[in-house]
């Protein structure tokens, strides 16, 4: 490891989940006479969607946790809530010339396992006698290991769901206490046999790195775990501290936070340990067993990325629904009204939530294009014409230094991520990004590059 390429290139970036990057959206609203007929018009290419419902409720506030939550142990927020989605959902049906089918379709939050299990059946089964699903789809959830019980399992089982996602973190008991995270090694181990005997095809952790307090010795009794349990995937993301949005990460103390060369070295140290046990890295922050689908299609470039992270698929219509959950219908987003109330008051009005957006130029779709080659297959290329562009040459130009540096390999109209270069893949995607070099962020926006 160069502890001199990591202090260079330790800078606040994006994680590319979108490009153009949210602050960089168009300021304006997005009026649902724009919104939906570019919904339409996705929807047009092939009638495949793939559908994102988040679920914000948290019973306790995990102090480090950067998603957008509601945080309440009144259950009874359910009904309403589950209510305003099949209303958000059938303005989209209305809007839908046919049956969508359903390539992919996550439960995101939050905490879906907040939910009672005869709530997610019934918002599901409203949801799915409306749609055809295709032979290949992939249908998972986020499961809290706290509260996710073998009910939950088994119903959302039955409904369809082969994946599911366990919010791990770290498996030392004492440091998820000081993050405020209710949770033990018992309940993760239990959930992972219990989804497995019901039949679960395949079983993620998501683990952090650079979590406060936490040491190589942390990384590698997780590593021990993984080596045990033997998860079908691991999303490894790197811790990201942003208190000026999420006052909870104020809790503990930023002296105790791993930064730059240190908190690179834990990813290293688990990236060596998951590789020892089998796994290979897919695209940033994530690895997986030889017989997932993720390992196939990063094989079969076949690998996308969206807003719900990395995904097997890529559909031209990606749906959100829910508070503050993000649409993507390919040359524009959408995001909902972010606060639960606002966004079920604005639903129940009849009038979709969607309340900022960007309607994507040709300049930003080619980039995308680039930003998103590089993010799933380490490299991209052009053609002569389009090396004429201006944007591209200015994205050329802006490489060099991460070329001297070895992190980038060229070839004309074709640009490769070194094996070094792929711990800076945030800061290569970085160069393609004209928003950002166009208009500097005056105040802090994101997590750092490392
Ligand atoms: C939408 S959250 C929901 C997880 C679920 N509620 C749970 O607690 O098990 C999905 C994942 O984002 C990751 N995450 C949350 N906050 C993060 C942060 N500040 N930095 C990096 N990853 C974070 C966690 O790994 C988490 O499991």
């Amino acid at each position: 490891m160069n502890a001199d390429l990591f202090a260079k290139y330790d800078v606040a970036a994006p994680r590319y989940t979108s490009y153009p990057t949210v602050p960089y959206w168009a300021d304006a609203g997005l009026s649902q006479d724009e919104w939906l007929p570019k919904v339409k018009y996705a929807f047009a290419d092939d009638h495949h969607i793939s559908l994102y419902i988040h679920l914000p409720f948290c019973e306790s506030l995990c102090t480090y946790c950067g998603c957008n939550k509601h945080i309440t142990k009144n259950h009874a927020v359910e009904h309403p809530y589950i209510d305003a989605l099949l209303r958000e959902w059938k303005m989209y049906r209305d809007a839908l010339p046919g049956k969508p089918a359903l390539r992919e379709l996550h439960l995101g939050g939050g905490t879906p396992t907040f939910f009672q299990p005869e709530g997610l059946r019934y918002l599901l089964e409203s949801i799915l006698k409306d749609v055809e699903i295709p032979e290949h789809h992939d249908f998972g959830f986020e499961a809290h290991p706290w509260s996710a019980t073998e009910e939950h399992l088994r119903v959302l089982y039955d409904l369809g769901f082969r994946r599911i996602s366990i919010g791990v973190q770290d498996f030392d008991e004492d440091l998820m206490k000081l993050v405020n995270r209710r949770q033990t090694v018992e309940s993760v181990v239990r959930c992972t046999e219990q989804a497995r005997a019901i039949g679960y095809e395949s079983v993620n952790y998501d683990l952090i790195f650079g979590l406060p307090k936490q040491t190589l010795a942390h990384i590698r009794n997780n590593a021990g775990f993984v080596a045990r349990l033997k998860p079908d995937r691991i999303a490894f993301y790197s811790y990201a501290h942003v208190p000026w949005l999420k006052r909870s990460q104020c809790a503990y103390s930023e002296a105790d936070l791993p930064t730059g060369a240190d908190k690179r070295h834990l990813y290293e140290a688990g990236r060596f340990w998951f590789e020892s046990s089998g796994y290979a890295e897919i695209g940033m922050d994530h690895f997986a067993l030889p017989h997932d689908s993720l390992f196939k299609a990063m094989r079969n470039e076949t690998l996308h990325r969206n807003f719900m992270g990395y995904t097997p698929y890529k559909t031209q219509l990606q749906i959100g629904l829910g508070a503050s959950a993000i649409s993507d219908a390919w040359d524009a987003f959408g995001q909902n009204e972010k606060d639960t109330a606002k966004y079920q008051k604005i639903v129940n009005e009849g009038r979709l939530p969607v309340f900022r957006g960007h309607l994507l130029t040709k300049e930003d779709q080619l980039l995308r294009r680039h930003i998103l080659h590089l993010m799933t297959r380490f490299e991209t290329s052009w053609s002569y014409d389009e090396a004429q562009e201006h944007v591209l040459e200015a994205a050329v130009a802006r490489l060099e230094p991460l070329i001297a540096d070895g992190l980038v390999a060229v070839k004309p109209f074709h640009i490769k991520v070194t094996n070094p270069g792929r711990n800076f893949l945030r800061n290569i995607c970085m160069a393609f990004d004209a928003h950002y070099w166009k208009k500097q962020p005056e105040g802090k926006l994101f997590s750092q590059a490392v």
